[in-house]
Parts: structure tokens; sequence; C-alpha cells
């Protein structure tokens, strides 16, 4: 059978690479190969994401470019949150053949089949139990050392500026079983560190007629596959990060230290607003917890800058936030307003452009400042590093994460991906540790 090329382009988070993961597996038993370049490709699918107003305008950008292969044949489909909130739109804009959200994926196949110029096809049904649970994906990262696991769908929070519940459907946890079998697979392919992925992994629940399984005791589960597999996750909600999970975290060894636990504003009022459901009390206090369970936990976070009726004094609650815990990086935005959501029906976006641009100016600014405070106070450490491959900037040298998430650089020409090390931190960035070997 003559098999088809298929193109695949990502954006957004890591979710969307792991469903382009499983996108391309249903694929490659439907007969497409995947290609890594556009041009010659039977079908270009670019992936998409609708969690800012930036990040709708690029793919509406790049779907113009894809103006000439369509034109010589190919065709052009978009999957993904984009796919599932502007449905409609995509299709009348005339520029693509197919419109598939995140639920509609094992459907691939047969819209293909029928797809014909000036046919368009549309699939963004959201299914209460699809997980994909049995599907092996076909890994793109370039490093085959560091997998990345869905564990759930979807998200059954409102927080009131995001648009993720509506392009994702409800929340719903995948079958441990699958889970744990593919943390085995993976390593069994050379693999040494998995991520589980979730919007919410401390809501993870599994129930059937023999077992409920909570996020605790996943991990602790995907952790006994192996001693030499590392388990990282994301994301963590500061509402329900529960005590279990960090005292798991604390005696389990190869699960790493290190939480993705967004804030998004400092202001209890701000929180309120925005539906987080935690004030500011409550994220510190879990933030102690984290230290005292774990002195050398690293702690990452995401910040929104300018929300509805954000004030001074609101912003100057996240800047204090922020320079009291002391996060080692974070992920900093300004405030997009996303048709439909709770915010955008209810509240004016009412922070003008250049306010929210100076106060995230300051809001990265601060980060900064922070994260070569943080990173430095590692020098003279010794840490495990699990080797990556070639340090980006200097290919001599090698990189690896330390359990805390933190980049190191080091030199280790005899090194392999996959090898753990120990290493010495002589020298820091903002945004790497630079390490000597230690004996191995
Ligand atoms: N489920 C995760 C995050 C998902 S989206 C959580 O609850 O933390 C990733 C980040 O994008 C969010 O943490 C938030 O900081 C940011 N974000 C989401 N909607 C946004 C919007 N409308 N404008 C600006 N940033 C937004
Ligand atoms: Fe969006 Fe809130 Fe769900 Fe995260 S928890 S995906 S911010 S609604
Ligand atoms: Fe974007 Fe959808 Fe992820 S909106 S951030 S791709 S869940």
């Amino acid at each position: 059978m003559h098999r088809k090329k298929v193109y695949i382009e990502t954006y957004g988070c890591q979710m969307n690479v792991s469903d382009s993961e499983v996108v391309l597996s249903i694929l490659q038993d439907a007969g497409y190969d995947r290609t890594l370049e556009m041009d010659g490709a039977d079908l270009i699918l670019v992936n998409t994401c609708s969690i800012r107003d930036n990040a709708e305008q690029r793919i509406w950008g790049r779907l113009e470019q894809m103006h000439s292969p369509r034109r010589r044949g190919a065709a052009v489909g978009i999957l993904g949150c984009m796919a599932e909130r502007l449905k409609d739109k995509l299709i009348e804009s005339g520029k693509v053949d197919l419109v598939a959200g995140p639920d509609a994926y094992r459907k691939l196949p047969s819209l293909l089949e029928n797809l014909s110029p000036g046919n368009p096809r549309i699939d963004v049904l959201l299914s209460h139990e699809e997980t994909y649970a049995d599907i092996v994906p076909v890994r793109t990262d370039r490093n085959g050392v560091s997998a990345f696991i869905s564990i759930m769908r979807g998200c059954n929070n409102v927080c009131s500026y995001c648009v993720v519940p509506y392009t994702r459907g409800a929340e719903r946890s995948r079958d441990p079983e699958t889970i744990v079998a593919e943390a085995r697979d993976v390593f069994s392919k050379g693999y040494r560190e998995v991520t589980l992925l979730g919007q919410n992994v401390d809501s993870y629940l599994w129930k059937s007629a023999r077992e409920t399984v909570n996020f605790a005791e996943l991990l602790r589960r995907v952790a006994a596959t192996d001693p030499l597999l590392r388990v990282r996750f994301a994301t963590s909600h500061p509402k329900d990060i529960s005590d279990e999970v960090i005292d798991t975290m604390a005696s389990t060894p190869n699960i790493c230290r290190h939480i993705h636990l967004p804030v998004q504003s400092g202001s209890s009022r701000m929180l309120e607003l925005m539906r987080r459901k935690y004030d500011r009390q409550w994220y510190l206090e879990r933030v102690r917890k984290i230290r005292e369970a774990m002195q050398d936990c690293g702690l990452t976070t995401d910040v929104i800058a300018g929300f509805c009726s954000e004030t001074e004094e609101d912003h100057a609650e996240t800047l204090s936030l922020m320079e009291e815990v002391g996060f080692d990086w974070a992920f900093m935005f300004e405030y997009s307003e996303r048709p439909g959501t709770l915010a955008a029906r209810h509240y004016p976006d009412d922070v003008p452009p250049e306010v929210k641009k100076r106060r995230l100016n300051e809001i990265i600014e601060l980060q900064n400042r922070k994260s070569l405070e943080s990173y430095r106070a590692d020098i003279g450490r010794e840490l495990e590093v699990l080797v990556e491959g070639p340090s980006k900037r200097n290919g001599r040298e090698m990189c690896g994460r330390a359990s805390s998430s933190k980049m190191c650089v080091f030199p280790g020409q005899n090194l392999k991906p996959g090898d753990y090390v120990t290493v010495k931190v002589i020298d820091a960035t903002s945004a790497t540790l630079i390490c000597t070997l230690m004996n191995r």
C-alpha cells in the first residue's frame, strides 16, 4: 500500500505535544508516516492553542504560509484547542480542509478518507470518557530520555480567565494500569524520566469496581516501576495539592523534587475574581508545608499581570508574594481576554495595555533577580543529574536536569543520554547551573 506523509506542527502546552504523539500513532495505523518537512507532505496538521489571543494570531499567520503547499495538493488540518473554539470560523476561512477537536482524534482516519478539495470535514465533539488510554504514542522528543505521559484530560475548574475547560471539556482520569504500562514501556526503551501530565494532577481520581486510585497512589505506582526511572508531574493546583502527595514525594527518592504551582496573583481579591478557590495565605501555607517536608524542593509558578480591575496595590501583592517565595523560574503573562469565559462575560478588561505591560515587566525583572538568587544558592552543592544530551550552547559539554528541574551543564564527553551523574555546582546564571563532574 502506498504510504502517505504527514507533517505536524504543535503549539501550546505539553499536553498538546502529547496529543500530537497520539495523533501520529493513530495516523501511522492508517497508512501515514511522519515527515519533518512541510514540503512534500500529503497532510499538514497544526495542533493549536487558544490560551491567549497572541497564540491564536500566530496560528492564523502560519495558515497563510500553508497556502502554497495546499495549492500543490496537500491537505491542511487544524487540531487542538483552537479547532475546538473556532470550529466554523476556521472552515469558513477557506484555509483548511479538516478541523478536529481534542477528543476527535480516533476519527481522523475516517475524516481523512472522505476528504476532497472544497469539502472540508469537521469533528469537534467533546467526550466524557476519551483518554486515548490504549494508544501507544509515537514519541517525538529529541533526547530519548524524557517522556511525557498524559494521565487525565479536560478540566473541571472554572478559573474565570481560562478557556481550557471550554476547549478540552470535562475532567476525566485515565486507567492507572495503562499509565504504569506506558511508564514500563518507555523505561524498557531506554527512557529514564516520565512527566505525568494533567491540567490539575492533584484531582486525578480513578474509580473502578476493584479500586480507587488517587494521585498520591498513582505516583507511588509509577515510581515503583524502577528506581532508575525519575517521575515528574505537572500541573499542581494550589487548592488541591495534598499533604499525602507532598509526603509521598518526600519519601520516594525517584520522584523529583519540583512542583510547578501556578499562583496567578498574590492578591486575595484577584484570586477570588479569578475563581482560583484559594487565597494568598492558603498559597503561602502550601509553600511552607512543601518546604518543611522537602527543604530542597524546586518551586516554579505562573503569574498573570493586569487581570480585570487589578489595582497597583493588587500588583504590589503579587510582587511581594514572589519576593517572599523566591520561585526558581516562572511563566509570566499579560492577561488576555478570552471570549466566552466567565471573566469576558462579567468583568471589563479594564487595565490599559501599557499598564499591563509595565506590571508584567516589573514581574519579569523581579523574577530574573529571584532566579539568579535561587540558582546561585546552589553553588557548592552536589546534585544528581540525568544526562539529556549535548548542551545547546557548547556542543562539547553535556546538559541535564537536577531533581529540582534546574538545568545543569558539565563536561562529559564519555557520557551518554540516560546516564546518571553527580555534579558539583561551581557557577550559575539565572537559568543554568554550571558544574564539574564528581568522580563516578
Ligand atoms: N491548568 C494549569 C494551567 C493551564 S494554562 C493551572 O491551572 O495552573 C497555563 C497558564 O496560562 C495559566 O497558569 C495562566 O497563568 C495562563 N493563562 C491562562 N489563561 C490566560 C489568559 N486568559 N490570559 C493570560 N494568561 C492566561
Ligand atoms: Fe484553566 Fe484553571 Fe483549569 Fe488551569 S485549573 S486549566 S487555569 S480552568
Ligand atoms: Fe493551549 Fe489548549 Fe494547552 S489552550 S495551553 S493547548 S490546553
